[in-house]
């Protein structure tokens, strides 16, 4: 049995690296322009498996750039740290005096955005030989493995996402405050459907990550809580991961669609010095129906906390409640 996937390709060569997902790519140069053949057949293979490796690469940034455009507009990530000359271009340069952030949870990148980015390429220019890795995990695996039941709960619901995690990177002074009010203008809360439909393969996944998916819309904050703690455990499960071990000069390209990653933070204080560009996607949408609250309430789910409920006027007032009497 031969593990090179077996593809009509004419200028790539593709063999697989994880069971469910995940393919290392041969045969393409990278550096420069290159044909709209090898281009369609990278993207294909990208859509169909997800997490692409690319080894032994001698490609400039200016080339990782073009590669990344050929996918979509690159976008600038508001909080990331971004190159001065290039602010498309995030750069990771972790060391004793730099400790890595917030990327060590599993997420899809910037699913704060309206629409957030259809894919991350990111190239390695100085990794540690142990440590360091990339977990990814196929949110479209989490979703085929669920049971019907399961699959139809949450079939149409919606999700709302935040940027929370980088509230902390504003100063707790007068002038932080303004700065983070306007970036909350700049990036209020979103909603996402939980069950995302792949806009090219129409594949479904699951689509909100502990990063940043604050409340399932429609419910309590209870059920709400419980619900998302089971979805964003899913990308634990090992059988739906493939684990990336990264070498200089390799570049992974991952469809932030349908995969979540988590990067190890267990390097550190050693440095790993890594170029990222992030391509602009499309709105996320659903083919499963929106099920709206009103028709959740008629499912029978006890009323949201917080909200005016009724209790025949014996229960006690609340102290807010007090302080405005
Ligand atoms: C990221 O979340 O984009 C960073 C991934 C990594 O550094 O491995």
């Amino acid at each position: 049995m031969t593990d090179v996937l077996d593809k009509d390709f004419e200028k790539i060569t593709l063999k697989k690296i994880g069971a469910y997902f995940g393919a290392e790519v041969s045969g393409a140069d990278l550096s420069g322009e290159f044909d709209d053949v090898t281009f369609s057949e990278i993207h294909q293979a990208f859509v169909e498996n997800e997490v692409l490796v690319f080894r032994d690469l001698i490609i400039s940034t200016d080339d990782q750039i073009r590669f990344g455009q050929m996918f979509g507009e690159l976008t600038v990530h508001p909080f990331s740290p971004n190159s001065d000359k290039i602010p498309e271009l995030i750069i990771f340069d972790n060391k004793e005096d730099n400790p890595p952030f917030g990327t060590d949870v599993w997420h899809s990148d910037e699913t704060f955005r309206q629409c957030p980015p259809l894919g991350t390429c990111l190239r390695a220019l100085d990794v540690p030989e142990v440590g360091g890795d990339t977990v990814f995990a196929s949110m479209t695996a989490a979703y085929q493995g669920l049971s019907d039941r399961m699959k139809n709960f949450i079939s149409g619901l919606e999700a709302i996402h935040d940027f929370k995690p980088f509230k902390q990177l504003f100063d707790d002074d007068d002038e932080g405050r303004r700065e983070l009010q306007r970036f909350e203008l700049m990036y209020p809360p979103v909603t996402h459907p939980i069950v995302r439909t792949h806009p090219v393969t129409g594949n479904k996944s699951i689509y909100v990550n502990p990063q940043f998916t604050i409340r399932v819309i429609g419910m309590n904050e209870i059920e709400s809580r419980s619900l998302l703690t089971d979805l964003f455990d899913l990308a634990k499960i090992p059988e739906y991961q493939y684990r990336h071990h990264w070498y200089n000069k390799t570049m992974v390209l991952w469809d932030n669609r349908s995969v979540q990653h988590y990067a190890v933070h267990d390097y550190w204080p050693k440095r790993r010095q890594m170029e990222r560009v992030t391509m602009e996607g499309d709105r996320p949408f659903s083919s499963e129906e929106n099920v709206i609250p009103d028709a959740l309430k008629s499912r029978k789910s006890p009323q949201p906390i917080g909200a005016n409920v009724n209790h025949g006027g014996h229960s006690p007032k609340r102290q807010f409640v007090r302080d405005l009497d």
